[in-house]
């Protein structure tokens, strides 16, 4: 298969369009990461995604759709917690979990009964969808495993050949995945983390059941489960920033010269490290973590693309998109390290 790649426009929408009603495979930008959309109420066309990325068959798939009034061909029931988070949040970079209708297949849920829907705020994204007047199934446009794509480079390194068609809007905004939240019942429950922060969720419902952690993802020393992983191995060092770079510059001492390790710092403490032996990169200003959240996937790529073998990643506070960043960082990691 050829994959065609088009800056995004009105002829190349139309064209992307007419690919998805066939039951064709288009990457698409969206205000998070690119999407690897296909017609989410065609099942054949939804088991192509799977294949493309190699994803595990256990995984869900977000839809997508251009309006709102498009939600009630999804979900036959709109909660109300699900009423609030959409009057607050969408269009945006927020994913909700609710019952689904018989028109989204199993193949996109993986036979579960409810399904995540997202209305992006993207203008690529939503003319795409509206054109081809379905709701489309998307997951990141990543093979499965490796960091979500910010950039339509990204999506073709990956999966160049197994695609139609790469839509190409340039770098996304958030650079992080959206926020995922159940509103099947009155608290609604975290999902994973995004740029729609807890303590806004928390702020918009009143309540929010957000102890991540606590759901039974993997504990964090030497964690088997990874994800969102550069080709180099990670290790995160959780602590202040100072003796974080402390800590990093005693394992870079010691390590062998001529294998390649790398640094992810902020911009404050980028100073700290030797460039001139190892490539260290700063992903943003410490007190702003969204910074870090939009360049955190492309600096991953980056230190594969530089022959980096090992990073070391300081950690930012748990707060804000802090939350969201570290999430991706703590399932990157093949080492946790707490100072
Ligand atoms: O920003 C994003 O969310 C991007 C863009 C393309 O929309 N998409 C994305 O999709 O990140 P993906 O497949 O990489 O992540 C979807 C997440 C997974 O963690 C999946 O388990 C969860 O959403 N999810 C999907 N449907 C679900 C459901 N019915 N119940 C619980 N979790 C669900
Ligand atoms: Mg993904």
């Amino acid at each position: 298969m050829i994959t065609l790649l088009k800056k995004a426009g009105t002829c190349s929408v139309i064209t992307a369009a007419d690919i998805i009603r066939q039951g064709g495979l288009v990457a698409f930008p969206t205000e998070t990461v690119y999407g690897l959309g296909a017609d989410a109420t065609n099942a054949a066309a939804v088991r192509k995604i799977f294949a493309a990325k190699g994803r595990p068959a256990d995984n869900p798939l977000i839809v997508h759709i251009s309006n709102v009034d498009e939600l009630r061909l999804i979900t036959p029931e709109v909660t109300t917690a699900a009423e609030k988070l959409i009057a607050a949040y969408w269009p945006g970079p927020l994913t909700i979990v609710l019952r689904k209708t018989p028109i989204i297949p199993d193949e996109v849920t993986c036979g579960l009964d409810t399904v995540g829907i997202r209305l992006p705020a993207d203008k690529t994204a939503r003319r795409l969808i509206a054109a081809s007047g379905v709701p489309i199934a998307a997951p990141s446009a990543n093979k499965s495993g490796r960091p979500s794509p910010t950039r339509a480079e990204h999506v073709l390194r990956d999966l160049d050949g197994k695609i139609d068609m790469i839509l190409d809007g340039g770098a996304t905004v958030f650079g992080l995945e959206s926020t995922v939240v159940d509103a099947l019942e009155d608290v609604p429950r975290l999902l994973r983390p995004g740029s729609v922060t807890a303590e806004m969720l928390r702020e918009t419902c009143g309540n929010l059941v957000s102890d991540i952690e606590a759901y039974g993802v993997p504990p964090s020393p030497g964690m088997k489960y990874r994800h969102y992983a550069p080709r180099a191995r990670l290790t995160l060092v959780i602590g202040e920033p100072e003796s974080a770079a402390q800590a990093i510059n005693k394992i870079l001492r010691a390590k062998t010269p001529g294998v390649t390790a790398g640094v992810l710092a902020s911009a404050q403490t980028a100073g700290l490290y030797d460039k001139t032996r190892h490539v260290v990169l700063a992903a943003g200003d410490r007190n702003r973590p969204e910074t870090a959240g939009a360049n955190l996937f492309a600096l991953l790529r980056e230190f594969d693309e530089r022959n980096v073998r090992e990073i070391f990643a300081e950690s930012l506070e748990e707060t804000g998109a802090g939350l969201a960043v570290m999430n991706r960082l703590k399932k990157a990691a093949a080492e946790i390290i707490r100072l």
